[in-house]
């Protein structure tokens, strides 16, 4: 009997986010809302990073694009999609975009309460080779609740402290979400028969030490020598363990989302090409940040935790190291040894 094989009861990251909204006193849906419509542009986004509608838009048998002009780029369409969704939940007031110079403020008519900050399709360099990407998005309340004058950029220049919600979406050998609201964290794999996101781990926990590194080493020339050091030990061990396994996408997303699965750690330290590294605060770091914490895992920028740097500039960049605690605790003892 087919039937049976159907849950009739089964979680969906929107049941989820509503069920643990409704615990919160006096909440409104606003937050529920405004996921949901994310949703909508992740699964558009997930859509389009598959080429589904490839053979309607190029013609089943022909070569030509049936509509004549020329097809959007998959990051500018990410991007559209997630403001226009964003917008039309009514939702938000200040959005902040990896692929915008200025902040977006929300016109008054669509206005609510929330502050995002977004990339819309991060590792941009693994668009053209099909290699995993990701979209990455952090959610705050804005400074003044009780304000009705526009936002400003202001808003969006919260400590990662402040967020109420982060996550991440994978588009991998499966389209996943990894969402948290400050209660751990929990991962929801994209059910294509149903459009649903399927709640599949539940407060998921980082472990507390890996086997596996991961960064660009090409760069270790321009590093700091406590980087050189950390990763000498790392790969010749004095103390009879077995060296580390190497892994790095050059996504972030999918470089972390394996971190938390399998342990280990992600670094984009600074370099002297990059005194700040190359990953953003407000919508690479920040959100990442969130979501280790949440599974137990350590993100620090080697000077102090992500989530406090209080930021001046909505691109600004951070050095970022993240994973399981004992590796990223070992890796600080390089950096201490070397003040
Ligand atoms: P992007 O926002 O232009 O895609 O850059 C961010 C990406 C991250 O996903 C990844 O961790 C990093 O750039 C890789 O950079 P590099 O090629 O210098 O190793
Ligand atoms: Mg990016």
């Amino acid at each position: 009997d087919n039937n049976s094989e159907i849950d009739t009861d089964v979680w969906t990251l929107t049941r989820f986010v509503m069920e643990t909204g409704r615990q919160v006193k006096g909440s409104t849906g606003e937050l529920t809302q405004l996921i949901n419509s994310l949703l909508t542009s992740i699964k558009a986004i997930s859509c389009a990073v598959r080429k589904a509608g490839l053979a309607h838009l190029q013609g089943i048998a022909g070569t030509v694009n049936t509509t004549g002009d020329d097809q959007k780029k998959l990051d500018v369409l990410s991007n559209d999609l997630v403001i226009n969704m964003l917008r039309s939940s009514y939702g938000t007031c200040c959005m902040v975009s990896e692929e915008n110079e200025h902040a977006i403020i929300t016109p008054k008519e669509k206005r609510g309460k929330y502050v995002v900050c977004f990339d819309p399709l991060d590792g941009s360099s693994n668009i053209d080779c099909l290699a995993s990407i990701g979209t990455i998005f952090a959610i705050y309340k804005r400074i003044d609740e009780t304000s009705t004058e526009d936002a400003t950029e202001k808003d969006a220049l919260q400590p990662g402290n402040k967020i109420v919600a982060a996550g991440y979406a994978l588009y991998g050998s499966a389209t996943l979400v990894a969402l948290s609201t400050g209660q751990g964290l929990n991962f929801f794999m994209l059910d294509p028969a149903i459009g649903e996101f399927i709640l599949t781990e539940r407060n998921v926990k980082i472990k507390p030490k890996g086997k596996i590194y991961s960064l660009n080493e090409g760069y270790t020339k321009y590093m700091h020598p406590s980087i050189n050091e950390y990763l000498k030990h790392k790969k010749y061990p004095k103390d009879g363990s077995a060296p580390y396994g190497a892994r790095y996408v050059g996504s972030m997303v999918s470089d972390v989302h394996r971190t938390i699965a399998y342990g280990g750690i992600f670094m984009y330290p600074a370099n002297e090409k990059s005194p700040k590294g190359k990953l953003r605060l407000l919508y690479e770091c920040n959100p990442i940040a969130f979501l280790i914490e949440q599974c137990g895992g350590v993100a620090t920028t080697g000077e102090e935790r992500v989530l406090d740097v209080v930021p001046t500039n909505i691109h600004q960049r951070v050095p970022f190291v993240v994973g399981s605690p004992d590796d990223v605790n070992e890796y600080l003892d390089f950096v201490k040894k070397h003040k």
